[in-house]
């Protein structure tokens, strides 16, 4: 992981990870560094990240108060249990159905856990965290954050694109991709995580989008993708087009194979 300030009050935590034939896909977490600091996802599980590490490098892990999930997706949950006994003041904010994921991998200690609904705040000390649930998601306990003290919004999945390169997908802002590649990598994105986004009315899907708009973030700072930090409406804009995007489908046996064929030994 590589750590960055991206904002006054938020520090990245990136990570990408390569997903064959899509690109290289960015998988962040957060530091807001409120009174009582909030840790936002906890990174990949695969052996060679070390979370808490990462996280020390950015805060005294000792002194987190909150780690929001935004959703309990394996890549979002990997540092979860080492940073709970490395920090042992935090609560884990998610929602019952979130709780209840997470319960099937590691008992959650329930007197950790703060559940907080869309349209409900949590008190950081000196601001109010909003929790709102993003036009885009693949998971019911997906709850995204508006951070009514600085005017940001962290969207969780929504709002992620694979890149061409692992530097874009590390890049520190998302104007580094070419703006029309981002908008094909953002729609790419959409029907890759939100397949259902084919499925809806598009009226109703647009109106989903109103509690953002009226926001109105000054970044956007999704787990998929490089810092948002000028022109969110742009990234609105590029979403409303998603149920009209082509579905994805998947590699499949033989394509694997085919796949494979191609790899060189190294
Ligand atoms: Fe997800
Ligand atoms: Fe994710």
């Amino acid at each position: 992981m590589h750590t960055y300030r991206a904002h006054q009050d938020v520090s990245v935590l990136g990570d990408y990870l390569e997903v064959p034939g899509l690109g290289f896909l960015a998988v962040n977490a957060f530091v807001i560094h409120a009174a009582q600091p909030v840790v936002v996802d906890t990174g990949l599980g695969l052996p060679d990240r070390d979370f808490a590490a990462s996280l020390a490098e950015v805060i005294d892990p000792a002194d987190v108060r909150w780690i929001w999930l935004t959703h309990p997706d394996r890549d979002h949950t990997g540092g979860l249990f080492a940073l709970l006994d490395a920090a042992p003041q935090a609560r884990v904010v998610t929602t019952f159905v979130g709780a209840g994921i997470m319960s099937t991998e590691h008992p959650l200690p329930m007197d950790r856990v703060y559940l907080l609904n869309p349209g409900q705040s949590l008190d950081a000390g000196d601001r109010r965290l909003t929790g709102f649930r993003p036009p885009l998601f693949d998971n019911p306990a997906t709850v995204g954050i508006l951070d009514t003290a600085t005017g940001i919004c962290l969207s969780s999945d929504c709002f992620g694109a694979p890149l061409p390169t692992p530097e874009l997908a590390s890049a520190h802002e998302a104007t580094a991709a070419n703006p029309s590649d981002l908008r094909t990598a953002q729609l790419l994105w959409a029907t890759v995580d939100s397949p259902w986004v084919h499925t809806v009315d598009p009226a109703k899907y647009a109106a989903s989008f109103q509690p953002l708009r009226d926001f109105g973030p000054s970044a956007i700072f999704s787990t998929h993708l490089p810092p948002v930090t000028a022109n969110t409406a742009a990234a609105f804009t590029t979403l409303l087009d998603a149920p009209h995007a082509d579905p994805f489908t998947g590699p499949d046996q033989a394509a694997l194979e085919a796949m494979l064929r191609n790899f060189q030994p190294t």
